[in-house]
């Protein structure tokens, strides 16, 4: 559906020069719900922009169901933007028109009757599900209230492709997850393809089905979302996976505190377990077929993409070799895990007894 090819952007002021996109390619099917997460300042809104050309690329093509926006004169790329659909972080509403004056804008001069555009205006109304505030102004309405105007305006032309930049970011959490859910909706009952940029992964793991992580202007990671919770492999996606759990704190004090006074062979580690994995009494097997001890230090599951994902911060003590068979056992019944940190310094007591021994 998007096709992405080399894409970067430069933007040059007086006294300074910079690189927004570095040669980013992307590429994204239809239907995908697909996330672009990175900090500020990484490129996000600079690409998203690229989609519909609001922004002209340098170099690189932008190519949207085989057509080459980059290659239509601006009367051609006015038709095609009509398919492309975009919503903001702060709405772009026209305070001056009621809801309905809002909705009904981008159907002007398209030859349709004043009955037709009724029609239109309040079917897409019902669809996001604020009819009853057709005649309210912006000023009336609440956050929420007005992203749903604001989608309903950027469907009015039956757009293939939803760009979101943050639309979700100036709403509380009970709103997010509400436009978040009517988003998913659109997106099954329309079949349309939706480009979302947040900086949460919350917002990925709740809707997504694939993610780009972005960092400096390019594309760091890409992949689907359960694939990128479950095998993270660069280091910012790693961080924002460690900050959407919740684990983030957690990681740093299981490392620092467990080695202090360990009497025995210690490993703190990092469990991952997908799907089937997660309804297994692994950590009950461990100590009774290894004598291990598994302390847990954090521990959650969630859903995501309705696949049940879960995360394990633990500290296993015992006899080391045991310890490490019982870690082959978990990786063998699929379970991911990351040693943290080892208590390297039992294991030398130990070799200095074997020498004074031998
Ligand atoms: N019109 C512009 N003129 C000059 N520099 C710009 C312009 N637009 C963006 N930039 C710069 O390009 C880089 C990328 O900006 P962009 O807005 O794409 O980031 P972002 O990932 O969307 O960040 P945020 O999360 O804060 O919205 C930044 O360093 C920004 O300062
Ligand atoms: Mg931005």
């Amino acid at each position: 559906m998007i096709l992405l090819e080399n894409v970067s952007k430069t933007y040059e002021s007086k006294r300074l020069t910079v690189e927004a996109l570095k040669g980013v390619n992307l590429k994204i099917e239809g239907g995908d719900i697909f996330g672009i997460i990175g900090y500020s300042g990484a490129g996000k809104s600079t690409l998203i922009r690229c989609i519909n050309l609001l922004e002209k690329p340098d170099t690189g093509r932008v190519v949207i169901k085989d057509v080459d926006l980059t290659a239509l004169s601006q009367k051609q790329l006015r038709k095609q933007r009509e398919k492309i659909g975009m919503i903001f972080q702060h709405f772009n509403l026209m305070n001056r028109r009621n809801v309905y004056e809002n909705v009904a804008y981008p159907l002007k001069g398209k030859g349709l009757s004043k009955k037709e555009v009724e029609e239109k205006v309040f079917k897409l109304l019902e669809l996001v599900g604020i009819k009853d505030k057709v005649y309210s102004y912006p000023s009336q309405l609440s956050g929420g209230q007005k992203q749903r105007v604001a989608i309903a305006r950027a469907l009015a032309n039956d757009p293939e492709v939803l760009l979101c930049d943050e639309a979700t970011s100036a709403l509380d959490p009970q709103n997010t997850r509400a436009i978040l859910g009517l988003l998913k909706e659109i997106n099954r009952k329309l079949n349309l393809t939706i480009v979302l940029i947040t900086h949460q992964m919350d917002v990925i793991k709740e809707i997504c089905n694939k993610v780009a992580v972005m960092e400096g202007g390019e594309v760091v990671e890409e992949a689907g979302v359960i694939e990128v919770f479950s095998n993270p492999k660069a280091n910012i996606t790693k961080e924002f996976i460690a900050h959407s759990v919740g684990s983030e704190k957690l990681d740093k004090a299981a490392e620092q505190e467990f080695l202090r006074n360990a009497a025995e062979y210690e490993v703190a580690a990092r469990l991952l377990f997908v799907g089937q994995a997660a309804g297994q009494a692994f950590i009950s097997k461990i100590s009774i077929e290894y004598g291990v001890m598994a302390s847990i230090l954090f521990g959650s599951i969630e859903n995501i993409q309705d696949v049940p994902f879960g995360r394990l911060n633990v500290r296993f003590s015992g006899n080391k070799a045991k310890v490490h068979e019982a870690i082959k056992y978990l990786e063998r019944n699929h379970i991911k895990v990351e040693v943290l940190k080892e208590n390297g310094d039992i294991e030398s007591v130990d070799a200095q007894c074997n020498r004074v021994i031998s």
